[in-house]
């Protein structure tokens, strides 16, 4: 039986529409998977998608902890870890992060404390920093720029560091106020340090006094003059006054307001070594 022309005419149309209603949901789906957050979430759980799309830039680059978790290199796959949110590909230091290495722990999870501690119980094991001590918090920064030049930063962990939308939180952001602060403090006492460098001090018995001295490299400062002593005044990090011996240029002392800068009894001014009692 041959097909009237209207029949042949409408099965074509039906199968063009067919043809087009499925590329449009085809692009429909990959849109969504692209643009619309949850949508991409789900896909990123499912191994499938998430090898082809974890290359993909802003696709699967959200973590939470508990995909993060799957990345611990049991499986002998990929090993993930986070410090400060920051999510890297440390599948080129198994050796470190794989099971039976050192730095195992850290992997498949934001340990940040850890790195600042070396321990890893529970405790520390953890993401939370901000109670840290200043100078602690330099050396975790110091970590986050060394994974950034050694391995492929591939995404954020959606937690104490960025929300869900990928965004840094507050706590992020005081946690690196903290350590822009302590690092100017850390430069603000080196230049104080090298413009006054601590004195050698050792105590000798048959003076029953402390012998302290200057030399060129006396308080680990290395320099092309020497100085005299001088017991100097300073605030210490908890705002309380101090008194150490410092080694001070002779003409410095022409400049410098005094007040902070006292001499030692019993000492000539220009001598390099003074015998000085202990309180
Ligand atoms: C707070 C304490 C410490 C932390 C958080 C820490 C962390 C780490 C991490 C994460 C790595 C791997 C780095 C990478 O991926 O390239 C590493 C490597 C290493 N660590 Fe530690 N570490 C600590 C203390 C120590 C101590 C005390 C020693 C020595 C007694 C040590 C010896 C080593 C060695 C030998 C390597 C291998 C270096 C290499 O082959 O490139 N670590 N450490």
């Amino acid at each position: 039986m041959t097909k009237s022309p209207s029949f042949v005419i409408m099965e074509s149309f039906s199968l063009k529409n067919l043809f087009f209603s499925s590329i449009t949901i085809l692009v429909l789906i990959l849109s969504m998977l692209f643009f619309y957050e949850p949508a991409q979430n789900v896909m990123c759980s499912l191994a499938i998608f998430e090898r082809f799309l974890i290359n993909t830039p802003t696709v699967c680059s959200l973590f939470d902890t508990n995909r993060l978790s799957r990345y611990n290199g049991v499986d002998g796959g990929k090993i993930y870890l986070s410090i400060l949110g920051n999510v890297f590909d440390v599948t080129e230091g198994k050796r470190f992060y794989g099971p039976g290495g050192s730095y195992h722990a850290f992997s498949g999870r934001d340990a940040s404390r850890s790195f600042i501690t070396g321990l890893f119980d529970e405790e520390n094991l953890t993401d939370h920093v901000i109670d840290m001590d200043p100078n602690d918090l330099i050396g975790l920064d110091t970590w986050l720029n060394t994974y950034k030049k050694k391995y492929k930063e591939i995404g954020k962990l959606i937690g104490l560091y960025y929300d869900s939308s990928g965004k840094e939180t507050d706590y992020a952001k005081m946690v690196y106020e903290k350590i822009e602060s302590s690092k100017m403090k850390k430069v603000a006492e080196k230049k104080e340090n090298d413009r006054y460098p601590s004195c050698n001090v050792e105590y000798v018995q048959e003076h029953k006094r402390s012998k302290v001295w200057c030399t060129t490299l006396s308080g680990g400062v290395k320099r092309k003059w020497v100085g005299v002593p001088r017991m100097l005044q300073t605030l210490d990090k908890n705002g309380k006054l101090s008194v150490r011996c410092a080694c001070i240029q002779q003409d410095e002392l022409s400049k410098v307001e005094l007040a902070h800068i006292v001499e030692y009894d019993d000492c000539d001014t220009n001598s390099t070594t003074c015998y000085v009692k202990v309180s």
